[in-house]
């Protein structure tokens, strides 16, 4: 089992890999494949439920498939995005929904998006026990902030408060930092300065580690950010084998008698 001293010590010998997954089967798969981290990403909201934006999740939904990637993954730390809302209101709110993560649904680790309101909430739930990831950059949760999902830190004062979020995490004891579509420079600093690794997602290749939305990686997105790579063509597979299907079923070459079975016992009943 990977644990958060494990991501440590990998970071600066050798790049940390971070994948999501939703459900069991991409879990076995990710797993299967070595990724060091699997995240449970709130971005389940729009590859999975149909929402456009994270912010419908509960953690009820978030539970529910922390739950199925941690039965599904023996070797890879598992971490829960605590989805929006879930944390940073009330104290005592946010530490039992990141603690069901682990007590209930088998998680390692919880990840927040974080900002000013968070460090105190970091190192509380570090000194509870429950290790924690922060979020910083793109934060998608302040999408109505935002009003979409610009770039962040492109301006020196923007790069110092992200650089000084950084700081702050890390003394209240993160294990680990994403940093979302910044500029590559910036994460650079971010990343010589701190000793926590730095998992970079459109934050250039100096963090210490990467991640993608598995949905992107294996071209299974309609739409990927620009940020993202596409590893394979999973959709154009998809839709070939269900295009081939629905031909089968209507052509009536499935079932083939292969797939169905007599009984010779019904004979005298029919
Ligand atoms: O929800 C998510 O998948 C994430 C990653 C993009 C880092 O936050």
């Amino acid at each position: 089992m990977t644990t958060v001293r494990d991501v440590s010590a990998k970071a600066g010998d050798e790049p940390i890999t971070m994948l999501t997954a939703y459900d069991a089967p991409t879990a076995d798969i990710v797993d299967d494949a070595g990724v060091d981290i699997i995240l449970v990403g709130d971005s389940l909201g729009n590859t999975s439920l149909g929402h456009d934006t994270t912010l419908p999740v509960t953690v009820d939904d978030m539970a529910r498939h922390v739950g199925a990637v941690s039965r599904a993954t023996d070797d890879a730390l598992v971490v829960a995005d605590m989805p929006f809302l879930s944390f940073g209101v009330d104290e005592a709110a946010s530490i039992e929904n990141a603690g069901r993560m682990l007590k209930e649904e088998g998680a390692d680790a919880v990840k927040l998006e974080c900002g000013p309101h968070t460090v105190d909430l970091t190192e509380k739930l570090v000194q509870l026990g429950i290790p924690v990831m922060a979020h910083l950059g793109l934060t998608p949760q302040h999408v109505n902030q935002y009003g979409g999902y610009p770039r962040q830190g492109t301006d020196q004062a923007a790069a110092e408060q992200i650089l000084d979020l950084a700081r702050g995490h890390e003394a209240a004891g993160a294990f680990s930092l994403v940093l979302e579509h910044i500029p590559s420079n910036l994460a650079a600093e971010v990343t010589a300065e701190l000793e926590t690794p730095t998992i970079g997602i459109g934050a250039g290749p100096e963090c210490d580690g990467q991640v993608l939305v598995v949905d992107d990686a294996v071209g299974l997105s309609e739409w990927s950010p620009s940020f993202a790579k596409q590893f394979g063509s999973v959709r154009e597979e998809m839709e070939s084998a269900v295009d081939d299907y629905v031909e089968a079923v209507e052509s009536g070459s499935f079932p083939a008698d292969e797939h169905s079975h007599e009984s010779a016992d019904l004979d005298e009943i029919y």
